[in-house]
């Protein structure tokens, strides 16, 4: 059996002024009709029998259980967190659901906010990993590091065809290091998304950070439920340390495997990553919304109301009811400073 959990409790602060602490990423259609939690679930719904799971802030229930609905999905169940504790321990409350039964599922764990453009090769690539899941592997999906970029995963991989063992697993090394993982050639970028037996991933939580355990399952034991809706509880989940699974499972297992994976996977972390994944004219420019492009290239623009660019190249343009970001396409992972500087004035 194959749970899908979808992990939907990000902030996406560096797609500001859209992706907003009320309404982040994951429920806006950036790049496409649906949202991005909905491509996240129409991505793998067959390869499950059952509904998502989703873990979710508390803030954001109504969001994703209407986004969800409308897609079809019946019987979602929603984790409900009082507050982020980040990734590790939201997986842990997944996997506690996942077992309520008497069931010990595959995970399937993804994040709800990336893009990936070859959905075949990626469930392809789900049901290859598969048996060493079952094998009790910790599944991690590789992507070949195109560029020494600092907010991601490095995996070192051990040589072989398929999946094969992680030799090294580095979340978020700086600028230099990850230079040199790119020039030797066997790292790969973490996508994010894992597949792992649910009691598996609790084992190897529980030998590194029992205390986040611990906590987890108190808030799990003492959850409430509304509906369709687990509310974990409140002062317990606020006990567990916070931190991703990267940093508390993944770099120090010596059960993680990796698929390398050719997907057309984007993670949509900044406008030029959008740019990048969205459909671009002969210019080089892509729109969304009501768009004038003269003499422009290379740029992105997307408008609530009527937008016009005139000989401007390699430019960002948000314009959304409340806030016009204008940026040039090389200084938008600056955005976040823009969202810290609004948070220290509140
Ligand atoms: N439910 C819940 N609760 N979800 C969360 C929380 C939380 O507290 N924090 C983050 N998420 C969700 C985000 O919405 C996103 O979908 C996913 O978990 C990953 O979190 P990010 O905050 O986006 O992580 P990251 O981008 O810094 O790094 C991760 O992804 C990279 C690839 O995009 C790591 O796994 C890296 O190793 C990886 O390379
Ligand atoms: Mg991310």
């Amino acid at each position: 059996e194959l749970q899908v959990v979808l992990l939907s409790g990000g902030a996406g602060t560096r797609l500001w002024p859209l992706s907003r602490e009320a309404y982040p990423k994951q429920f806006l259609p950036l790049a496409g009709e649906a949202t991005m939690l909905q491509d996240t679930w129409l991505r793998v719904r067959e390869l499950s029998g059952m509904p998502p799971l989703v873990v979710a802030n508390e803030e954001h229930r109504f969001l994703a259980a209407e986004q969800l609905r409308q897609v079809g999905v019946e019987g979602a169940e929603i984790l409900l967190e009082p507050t982020g504790r980040n990734t590790a321990p939201a997986i842990a409350a997944a996997a506690l659901q996942a077992m309520a039964a008497g069931k010990d599922p595959l995970l399937l764990v993804l994040p709800s906010d990336h893009v990936v453009r070859d959905v075949g090769a990626f469930r392809g690539a789900v049901r290859e990993a598969i048996p060493a899941a079952e094998g009790g592997a910790l599944i991690t999906f590789g992507i070949v590091a195109a560029a020494p970029e600092t907010g991601f995963g490095y995996i070192q991989a051990a040589a072989g065809e398929g999946v094969r063992a992680v030799r090294r697993f580095v979340e978020k090394p700086d600028a230099a290091t990850a230079q040199g993982y790119v020039a030797g050639g066997d790292y790969y970028w973490n996508s994010g998304m894992f597949l792992f037996r649910a009691s598996r991933y609790l084992e190897e939580l529980e030998r590194f950070d029992p205390d986040m355990v611990q906590a987890v399952r108190r808030a799990f034991d003492g959850a409430a439920r509304d509906g369709d809706f687990i509310r974990l509880e409140r002062e317990a989940f606020a006990a567990s340390p916070a931190d991703s699974i990267d940093y508390a499972v993944m770099e120090k297992t010596d059960r993680a495997m990796v698929l390398p994976v050719d997907i057309g996977w984007n993670d949509v972390g900044s406008w030029s990553a959008l740019w990048q994944v969205s459909e671009q004219d002969g210019d080089g420019n892509a729109h969304h919304g009501d768009v004038i492009s003269v003499d422009t290239r290379n740029s992105y623009a997307y408008a609530r109301r009527l937008v016009a660019l005139v000989g401007v190249d390699d430019l960002v343009v948000v314009e959304t009811d409340d806030a016009v970001l204008v940026a040039r396409k090389d200084r938008v992972q600056q955005v976040k400073e823009v969202v810290a500087r609004l948070k220290s004035d509140e």
